[in-house]
C-alpha cells in the first residue's frame, strides 16, 4: 500500500551519524587497544554525546559537535576505567577522534543516493556535525557530488531537535515542510523532525522501539535500500 503522505516529496534530507555513516566504525579500528572495554566505550560515547547536545541546548551553552564529541569521549573512557592521561599520551584518544572524520558510509548509501538523484529528488544532509567534521567524512566516503547542500547546526548554534535546526532545510531548499522527507535512524530525531512538520521515514537500523514523543514517522525501513521504491510507489498516479 503506497504511503499517501509521501506523494509530493521534492527533497530527501538525511541525518548523518548512524543514518548515512556507521558510528561503529569509529571504535572498530581501536578495538584491540580498547580490549574488553570497546563496546562499552562506544555505547557510552554516543549516549553522552547526544545527552550533552540536549543539555547544552537547554543550558544555552552551545559548543560545536567536535568539542561535544571530545568531551563525551573523555567521559566514556574515564567511566570505563581507562586512564585519560595514558590514553592521550599513547595517541588512543586522538585516534578515536580522528576516526570520526573517516567513518564508513553504510553499504547501500552510494547506490541509493544515485537512484534518488536520478529520480529527480534534491538531496541534502542536515546534521549536528560541524562543517569541519562533515566535509571530510562526506569526501572520504566519496559522496560530495551527491548532495546539493550539507547543512550544519553551526549556522544556528544549537542542536537537534530544536525546530530552528529543521527550519534551516526549509529555508535553504526553498520548499514547504511537507515537501521535505527527513531520514534518520535516530528515533528522537525522527520525532523532532515529524513534530516540526517534515515527512519522515525512520531508518530503524537497530530494531528499536518507537519513542513515546510527539511526532511519528510516516513510514519505517530497516535500511535505505527500499527508499527509492517507497517514494516512487507513493508518487504513482
Ligand atoms: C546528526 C546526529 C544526530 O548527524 O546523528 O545530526
Amino acid at each position: 500500500m503506497p504511503e499517501q503522505s509521501l506523494r509530493d516529496i521534492k527533497a530527501c534530507v538525511f541525518d548523518a551519524y548512524g543514518t548515512l555513516f556507521d558510528l561503529r566504525s569509529a571504535v572498530e579500528a581501536q578495538r584491540p587497544r580498547l580490549g574488553e572495554h570497546a563496546d562499552a566505550v562506544a555505547a557510552t560515547w554516543r549516549t553522552k554525546q547526544l545527552e550533552y547536545t540536549w543539555l547544552r541546548s537547554l543550558m544555552g551553552r552551545h559548543a560545536d559537535f567536535w568539542t561535544v564529541t571530545e568531551n563525551s569521549l573523555d567521559f566514556a573512557l574515564e567511566s570505563n576505567g581507562i586512564d585519560l592521561a595514558e590514553a592521550t599520551q599513547s595517541g588512543l584518544r586522538e585516534a578515536l577522534m580522528q576516526a570520526y572524520l573517516q567513518l564508513s558510509a553504510y553499504a547501500e548509501v552510494p547506490a541509493t543516493l544515485a537512484t534518488l538523484r536520478q529520480g529527480g529528488f534534491h538531496l541534502a544532509i542536515l546534521s549536528n556535525g560541524s562543517p569541519a567534521m562533515l566535509d571530510p567524512v562526506v569526501q572520504n566516503a566519496d559522496l560530495s557530488d551527491q548532495f546539493e547542500v550539507v547543512l550544519s547546526v553551526e549556522s544556528v548554534k544549537t542542536f537537534k531537535p530544536e525546530p530552528c535546526v529543521y527550519q534551516l532545510a526549509v529555508d535553504t531548499l526553498n520548499l514547504r515542510r511537507e515537501q521535505i522527507l527527513f531520514l534518520s535512524s535516530n528515533a528522537w530525531d525522527v520525532a523532532g523532525a515529524a513534530s516540526f512538520g517534515f515527512r519522515v521515514v525512520w531508518i530503524n537500523r537497530f530494531a528499536q522501539p518507537r519513542e513515546r514523543l510527539p511526532g511519528q514517522p510516516d513510514a519505517q525501513l530497516t535500511d535505505l535500500i527500499g527508499l527509492p521504491t517507497l517514494l516512487m510507489e507513493a508518487s504513482r498516479p
